[in-house]
């Protein structure tokens, strides 16, 4: 589908902007955005004694309101399913088993569960910090069709997928609204502040995990939080814990990578996990989700070490794992759903947002799928069992990947059906871009964050806690804003 088919949603504010109050207002908006943490470090130019202002959309993109409301409301049900999904161990092993034959990374997780099932898990309670990313649907068939813009298209919303690790955006997200804020103010556009919807990401993800700390009753323990060796993305992680430590002084954060954790890092007599003098009863990992991240056999024994202490972990090794696209796919199979829910309300809801899921492995009807692939390749993405972006295969480049790989290999990879979403137009903003920015094209993909604490037998904590929302342009495959191609944004609710 050409982008001349796609409809244009409304702008929030009439556009274009003259070019003298444009340029006015973006060098205001850089500077209100590096002083109050809409930054990163620069990953070219990497220095950690500086910020650069993260890349974003100037005004807020439109999003239709139901379909906002629908998707914050479906929360909790999703945080329920992947609860489910996570203590159901004879599902993992049957869903990802051959794909941890082929892949090791997903088999090196599936190791240390193996491994901590053996032994008994040491921490019956879970804590997922979850982020259900997704997209509207431009050519939404359904019989409930929501109008999503003057140009009279309706869209509804599918699920891109669902993070159960390392769920980013939690300050970047409050953040982009309160930057776009701003900016309508000062474009004389505050009235449109109405329909910007509050965004309690940060508290909401924070306090999750305070009440998991609270659950362990160890007064003097700290929470970890697990980093990669250089960060990036940092303000979206000291925000958390300049929140933790200004609403809760009494417990103490500390930032370790895998590698450090490794060196430093033991088994208490009763299973605490310790750090030198401190104790970790809570450890919440911002990195261990992608295999750059493990160097060699430490950090493997590191992630084994955090997985057999008490300490309660968000994600759990079989959250991480449910967390998985493959597992994403074996959900979306007819009649699945009701094996983890039991309020046929719910599953339907559920099972209206997922596009066409389809398995590679020629047991699951593979070649079928792969047939589909091969003839219209721009329908579909192509997916490994990875996070953090980059690592799909798009259109065209679709029948060369599958070309390439064994029957076997192709069991690691699963195909999605494309979402083509409704476009809207804005200016990006990002570091050292043209100036006067020109109007572009953009796309966009809504986060909505949930939180969920809980053990096999009962959940004591779900909630829905926030959204936040990245826009890229509209020729753009993928839009990770730490990985420079995405920018910051917040849905401005139309109807
Ligand atoms: N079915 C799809 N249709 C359109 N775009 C997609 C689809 N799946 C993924 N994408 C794009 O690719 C990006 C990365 O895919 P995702 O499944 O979220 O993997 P990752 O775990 O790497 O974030 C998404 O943020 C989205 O921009
Ligand atoms: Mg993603």
């Amino acid at each position: 589908m050409g982008n001349n088919d796609v409809p244009i949603m409304q702008s929030c504010i009439p556009l274009p902007i003259d070019d003298k109050q444009l340029l006015e207002v973006i060098e205001k908006a850089k500077d209100w955005a590096i002083m109050h943490g809409a930054a990163m470090r620069s990953k070219t130019d990497f220095n950690p004694d500086a910020l650069q202002f993260a890349p974003f959309i100037l005004t807020p993109s439109s999003f239709p309101r139901k379909e906002y409301e629908k998707a914050v409301n479906l929360q909790v049900t999703l945080n329920e399913l992947m609860h489910a999904v996570a203590h159901d161990t004879e599902f993992l092993r049957e869903t990802l088993k051959s794909t941890i034959k082929v892949d090791t990374f997903t088999g090196s997780l599936f190791e240390i569960y193996e491994t901590t099932l053996k032994e008994g898990i040491s921490q019956p309670f879970s804590l997922g910090l979850l982020r259900s990313d997704l997209m509207l649907e431009s050519r939404c068939e359904n019989e409930i069709k929501v109008r999503c813009s003057q140009a009279s298209a309706y869209c509804c919303w599918k699920q891109v997928e669902i993070n159960s690790i390392a769920s980013g955006f939690g300050h970047l997200g409050p953040a982009s609204r309160a930057l776009q804020s701003y900016i309508l103010r000062e474009l004389g556009h505050g009235d449109k502040l109405v329909d910007l919807p509050a965004n309690h990401a940060l508290s909401g993800l924070c306090d999750a995990m305070v009440e998991a700390w609270k659950l362990q009753n160890r007064p003097h323990a700290i929470i970890l939080f697990v980093i990669e060796d250089m960060t990036y993305n940092i303000c979206d992680q000291r925000f958390h814990e300049f929140y933790i430590r200004e609403t809760y002084p009494h417990i103490q954060v500390i930032r370790r990578s895998l590698t450090e954790i490794y060196e430093q890092g033991r088994l208490g007599p009763g299973g605490e996990l310790l750090l030198g003098d401190l104790e970790a009863s809570v450890i919440y990992f911002r990195a261990g989700y992608e295999p750059g991240h493990y160097h060699g056999s430490n950090e493997w024994s590191a992630r084994l070490l955090m997985e057999r202490s008490k300490a309660i972990k968000c994600p759990s090794i079989h959250y991480h794992l449910a967390g998985t696209k493959k597992v994403q796919q074996a959900l979306a199979k007819p009649g699945i759903l009701k094996r983890f829910i039991n309020d046929e309300q719910k599953i339907h809801s559920i099972s209206e947002i997922f596009t066409g899921l389809y398995s590679l492995d020629k047991h699951e009807h593979g070649e079928e799928a792969i047939k589909l692939a091969l003839k219209n390749p721009e329908r579909y993405v192509l997916k490994p069992q990875r996070e953090g972006g980059g690592n799909n295969v798009y259109g065209e480049d679709i029948p060369a990947a599958l070309e390439k790989m064994s029957e076997e290999e192709r069991s690691a990879w699963i195909l999605m059906e494309r979402i083509f979403p409704p476009l809207s137009k804005g200016y990006m903003i990002r570091p050292g871009g043209k100036m006067p920015p020109e109007i572009v094209s953009l796309v966009s993909e809504l986060g909505i964050f949930g939180a969920i604490i809980g053990t096999k037998e009962e959940i004591i904590y779900n909630k829905q806690v926030g959204h936040m929302l990245r826009t890229k342009l509209s020729s753009a495959n993928e839009g990770g804003v730490a990985a420079g191609l995405g920018a910051l944004d917040s849905p401005y609710l139309i109807d």
